[in-house]
């Protein structure tokens, strides 16, 4: 099945157009102004969460030119075609199916392999939490197979077992492995070796180095202390490890926190709430797969992505999680956006004439309000931001509550959702001149005249945001926000004609590596560019 390019559609003219005659001067604050029911035709509700558009750098026409888009890049089309397993995974020959690793048993494909390994890990994991042998759980792996678990784990905190705890240990610098073993005793340790390859080099140094250690602090019974996430049970057997949990090569990397990789979420929630954070992922799958366009949360939002990437030339957007729990939203996203969107050839093998992947970054709110929010506000750059709010907190309290403290964590929370609805507001009305000029201004240089003051005072507003509204965030709802966020990229990735489950990217410095690491120890700089052999040269010095 052939679809036009993004580029090469009626629709593409269409919005360029659009954006020569429209699109550059919308300003929300004249949207607001004369559509009084824009709040209301631009909420999207999908399961687990409501999101509000409005304040996105969009109008009316925007939306009906992105959607014809849409239509004419098929990507109903594409979308059922990933869903039914056809393998859209062209340069790697694979289905991506990870969607499959959520259905309920008996639907979607492989169901029954998925179900077995899913069944049998769930078992797993009720017996270890039951027998509380451990107190430690240590999963040791990278990208996809550390980005996940260590990103729901903090988030979930109020649903995870107390009395383990998680650490994730990625890094091939020992520093990252050696700052977790003195809060480690052997025999209360569980090591998680996740890597979906068996062959990730950090992994596999960090994972020999969590051995030695092992055996040398008198570890005993390697099988009951080690176990393994991987498609490559072979590799993980000539390890020493004998309980593996399996996967398949129709699991991207980046997509496989609902398989095997889970397990350390799995652990911290056991098997209820794991099965409710696959559920809350397969809603999002339905809607995904079953919404008009119009309605379709994760289609308007990659029509989105498209819009400000192509059309407005934003760079970049800042994912900003009024949710603590949440720190690690911002860093799980990045790889799921970058590495499946950044890449500047089409399917075919065809440069790609505009841009793709946004970069994606941020931090949670408040925080990020005291570091990076002055760019936000007066930056020349436009930069969206996604604001997560959150009705309800969820944290683990303290044992001790006293009614004095209920009240102050109370009030704590709804300074957190006064903060995150204040900086979309400042960021869309902005501060005219004027205003700064009629204000009382704090001291400042007597040398600097009042307009002066009253110029760096001034805020140009119009700067777009979205909202995600969750009730709270639970095992259902964070695996509806990522399964979301999958579907987002797909969307717009798909829109721009790209392989988005490939990552060859990656392999050109991992190669270069392999060629430099023997280099350090032997100081041999023959053959190498004149910079890399000045640096191997004082590094050895
Ligand atoms: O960095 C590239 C990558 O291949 C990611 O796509 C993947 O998530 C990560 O490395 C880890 O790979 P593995 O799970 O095979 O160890």
């Amino acid at each position: 099945m052939s679809h036009p390019r993004c580029d090469q559609t009626v629709a593409w003219q269409a919005l360029a157009g659009h954006l020569q005659a429209h699109g550059r001067e919308l300003d929300l604050r004249s949207l607001f102004a004369d559509d009084p029911d824009r709040v209301r035709r631009l909420t999207i509700a999908a399961p687990e969460m409501v999101a509000d558009l409005s304040r996105a750098h969009w109008d009316v026409a925007t939306r009906e030119h992105l959607l014809g888009l849409a239509r004419e890049c098929g990507i109903e089309a594409r979308r059922d075609a990933m869903l039914a397993g056809e393998p859209i995974n062209g340069t790697e020959g694979r289905a991506v199916l990870h969607t499959a690793l959520r259905a309920p048993k008996g639907q979607g494909p492989h169901s029954e392999l998925v179900h077995d390994v899913l069944d049998r890990m769930l078992a797993y994991v009720d017996a270890v939490r039951a027998e509380g042998r451990f107190t430690d759980v240590v999963n040791i792996g990278i990208g996809g197979s550390d980005l996940g678990p260590q990103m729901a784990v903090p988030a979930l905190e109020a649903f995870a077992d107390p009395a383990l705890r998680y650490h994730f240990v990625s890094n091939v610098d020992g520093q990252d492995l050696a700052s977790v073993l003195p809060k480690l005793k052997p025999e209360t340790t569980l090591f998680i070796i996740a890597s979906k390859t068996f062959t990730t080099q950090e992994t596999m140094a960090n994972a020999q180095a969590a051995r030695q250690w092992f055996v040398d602090v008198g570890g005993t019974d390697i099988a009951t202390h080690f176990v393994a996430t991987t498609t490559n049970v072979a590799a993980a057997a000539q390890f020493g490890v004998t309980t593996t949990f399996g996967f398949w090569d129709w699991v991207g990397g980046r997509y496989s926190m609902w398989s095997a990789i889970g397990l350390p979420v799995a652990l911290a929630l056991g098997s209820t709430h794991f099965r409710a954070f696959l559920a809350g992922a397969h809603a999002m799958d339905q809607h995904f797969a079953t919404a008009p366009l119009a309605a379709n949360l994760p289609i308007q939002l990659g029509l989105l992505d498209v819009w400000y990437r192509n059309f407005k030339g934003y760079t970049s957007r800042c994912i900003s999680p009024y949710h603590n729990g949440l720190r690690r939203l911002p860093a799980y996203l990045q790889q799921l956006v970058m590495e499946s969107n950044g890449k500047c050839v089409d399917a075919d093998g065809h440069p790609v004439p505009y841009a793709t992947s946004e970069v994606v970054w941020g931090e949670p709110g408040t925080n990020g309000q005291h570091a990076f929010y002055q760019m936000l506000h007066q930056g020349t750059d436009v930069i969206p931001v996604e604001f997560i709010l959150v009705k309800r907190p969820s944290f683990r309290q303290p044992a001790a509550m006293s009614p004095a403290l209920r009240d102050l964590f109370a009030e704590q929370h709804r300074m957190l959702l006064a903060n995150g609805l204040a900086q979309a507001q400042a960021l869309m009305w902005g501060k005219t001149t004027a205003e700064a000029a009629g204000e009382q201004a704090p001291t400042a240089s007597k040398d600097l005249a009042p307009e002066v003051i009253a110029r760096h005072r001034t805020f140009p507003g119009n700067r777009p945001s979205l909202t995600l509204l969750l009730d709270e965030v639970t095992p259902r709802s964070l695996g509806a926000l990522i399964a979301l966020h999958e579907h987002r990229t797909f969307v717009s990735g798909a829109l721009w004609g790209i392989n988005s489950f490939d990552q060859w990217g990656v392999e050109l410095g991992k190669a270069m590596c392999k060629e430099l690491l023997p280099r350090l120890s032997s100081g041999d700089v023959s053959g190498l560019d004149a910079a890399t052999a000045a640096m191997i040269r004082q590094l050895r010095a």
